[in-house]
Formats: structure tokens, C-alpha cells, sequence
């Protein structure tokens, strides 16, 4: 990655958002206008033109389907889900949202119902410096915003929180949202153990994961371009981690498992009209609580 620049996932995952704000809602329950503010320049016109989609529905999202093999709908109504999980936290009084790998994450800035918590995002210092540049001119809506600059792999977690105010002794919500296919299973780890370190009891911690490739990915020549493609936009999948290894990762270090669900199961929350069948179901989200 380059100083100044995001990460080309992070980049991604704001323009599916962006493009899935402008759907109408029988097709997503997602709201981020501030997505489109956070893409790169270079990635700002296909945005438009895929968002204009949207002006003949029943054409345009089985298009957008199509051209992202499902991805951009999967992170629509993944990003639903953590809504509703960060809300959630919110009103059962835990003030502190700590959002592990936040990339170009708008909830800060946009996400009614967390007004009262103090977030604070975690990533490289190269995406952090592109998105303190891209958000000079919006006010984050929360109590209070941290940027803390990280390495998962080599960083201690707990002392770079604790020098920018983090309290660990209050309850948390850990977010880990399209992060952990990215991380080395020793990087997982550690990260599930400092975090565990930092936690009080009732913290929750949401994770986004890919269990082993299935459906269309699960196809060879598939799988290995999907791997190929990671691999050019230097963010390879490192961290495929199936769901009972997950659990039990998580119960060694005192979280209890509250749900696991995948998109078909948000689908039918959130998007009644879309059949669940044909939603792809590739990423996960595991949330569970320290006891
Ligand atoms: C796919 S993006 C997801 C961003 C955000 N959570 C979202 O859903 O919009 C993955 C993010 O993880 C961050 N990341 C990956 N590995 C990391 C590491 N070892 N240390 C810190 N951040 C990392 C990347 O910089 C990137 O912003």
C-alpha cells in the first residue's frame, strides 16, 4: 500500500455501497451517503454509471448482480447487518466501538442510533491519511473519533487504544468487518487474544469471515482467479477460517457465540422481496460475547 492511498478493498467496498445507496428498497436496506464522498477519483465514474442501474431496477439489479458476481449486494446487506449489530450495542448502553481494519467505514459519520459512543477506527496509516483527507469537510455525528494507525500483525492492539483514551474497563463493541480473510491465522490469533485483553465482560465482538470457498468460488478455475486477483491488488486472502474453528478460536478466549449468520439470512430480514436462493453467501459474520 501507498502512503496517501486506501487499500483497493477498502476502495471496493465503498463503491459497492455507494452504488447500493442509490437502490430502491426492495433491493437493499443499506444507507451510506458517504460512501461515494470516500472513493478514489479513478473509481468515481464507474460508480455513477453503474449507480444509474438503478433508474430501470428490474433490469439493473440482476446487472449489478452479474458484473460483481453478487459482491456488491453481499456487502450491502452485510453492511444492514453490522448496522443493526452497532445499534444494537448502542442501546443496550455499550459507548465504545472499536472497528478493527475500518478502511473507508462511514458509520462514524453517518450511522444514526450511535450517537452517544466513542468510535475509534483502526487501520494502516496509508489508508487512515487518504481518509482524513477525504473526510476533512464531514463532521462525524458520534461523541468522540479516533483515528489509530496500526498493524495487526506486528502492533499491540490494547497500547495504541489506550493512548488515544480507550477505557478497558468499559464495555465495547468490537467490529471486524471484511478484515480477517486478509489476516495470517498467527495475526488472527493474537488479534482475538488482545482483544479479549481489552475487553469487560458483556463486550461484544462482530467478525466478518470467509469459511472455506464454496458454490461458484469453490470451482477451481474460479477460486484461483478470485486468489490471482487478491494477489495483483496485493490484499491476498490469508485467513479462509471455517466456522466451527472460528467458534472455538473465540470460546478459548471467552466469547460466547450469540449468532452466525451469511447473506441469504440478512436477505430475508432485510430484502423480503429478493429470494434468499439467489443471494451469494460467501462471507459470514459470527457475533458473540465475552462472558
Ligand atoms: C476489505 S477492507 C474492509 C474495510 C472496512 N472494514 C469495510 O468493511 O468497509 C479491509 C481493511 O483491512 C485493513 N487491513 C488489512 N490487514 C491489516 C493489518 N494487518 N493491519 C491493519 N489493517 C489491515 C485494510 O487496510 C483495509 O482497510
Amino acid at each position: 500500500m501507498q502512503a496517501g492511498h486506501a487499500s483497493a478493498t477498502s476502495s471496493l467496498v465503498a463503491m459497492a455501497r455507494a452504488i447500493f445507496d442509490k437502490a430502491p428498497r426492495t433491493y437493499s436496506a443499506t444507507h451510506d451517503p458517504i460512501a461515494m464522498k470516500l472513493i478514489p477519483r479513478r473509481m468515481a465514474q464507474w460508480t455513477t454509471a453503474l449507480q444509474k442501474a438503478w433508474n430501470v431496477p428490474a433490469l439493473g439489479y440482476p446487472a449489478l448482480k452479474l458484473i460483481s458476481l453478487g459482491l456488491f449486494e453481499q456487502v450491502a446487506l452485510r453492511t444492514a447487518a453490522i448496522d443493526s449489530v452497532a445499534i444494537m450495542a448502542a442501546q443496550s448502553g455499550i459507548k465504545q466501538l472499536v472497528i478493527l481494519g475500518a478502511g473507508l467505514d462511514a458509520r462514524a459519520y453517518r450511522l444514526k442510533g450511535i450517537e452517544q459512543t466513542t468510535v475509534y477506527e483502526l487501520d494502516h496509516p496509508a489508508t487512515q491519511q487518504y481518509k482524513k483527507r477525504k473526510t476533512q469537510d464531514v463532521a462525524p455525528l458520534v461523541r468522540e473519533h479516533h483515528f489509530v494507525a496500526i498493524d495487526f500483525a506486528h502492533d499491540r492492539l490494547l497500547a495504541r487504544l489506550e493512548d488515544a483514551g480507550f477505557v478497558s474497563g468499559e464495555r465495547t463493541l468490537w467490529l471486524m468487518e471484511g478484515v480477517s480473510m486478509y489476516l495470517p491465522r498467527p495475526a488472527m490469533e493474537d488479534t482475538v487474544a488482545q482483544v479479549q485483553a481489552a475487553s469487560a465482560p458483556g463486550s461484544r465482538f462482530a467478525i466478518t469471515y470467509f469459511p472455506p470457498l464454496a458454490g461458484v468460488f469453490g470451482i477451481a478455475p474460479v477460486r484461483i482467479t478470485l486468489r490471482r486477483i487478491m494477489e495483483r491488488m496485493k490484499e491476498p486472502f490469508l485467513g479462509i477460517i471455517a466456522t466451527s474453528d472460528l467458534h472455538r478460536l473465540l470460546a478459548a478466549h471467552d466469547f460466547s457465540i450469540a449468532t452466525d449468520e451469511y447473506p441469504p439470512d440478512w436477505a430475508r430480514r432485510y430484502t423480503p422481496a429478493v429470494n434468499p436462493k439467489t443471494v451469494l453467501g460467501l462471507e459470514r459474520l459470527v457475533v458473540a460475547e465475552k462472558q
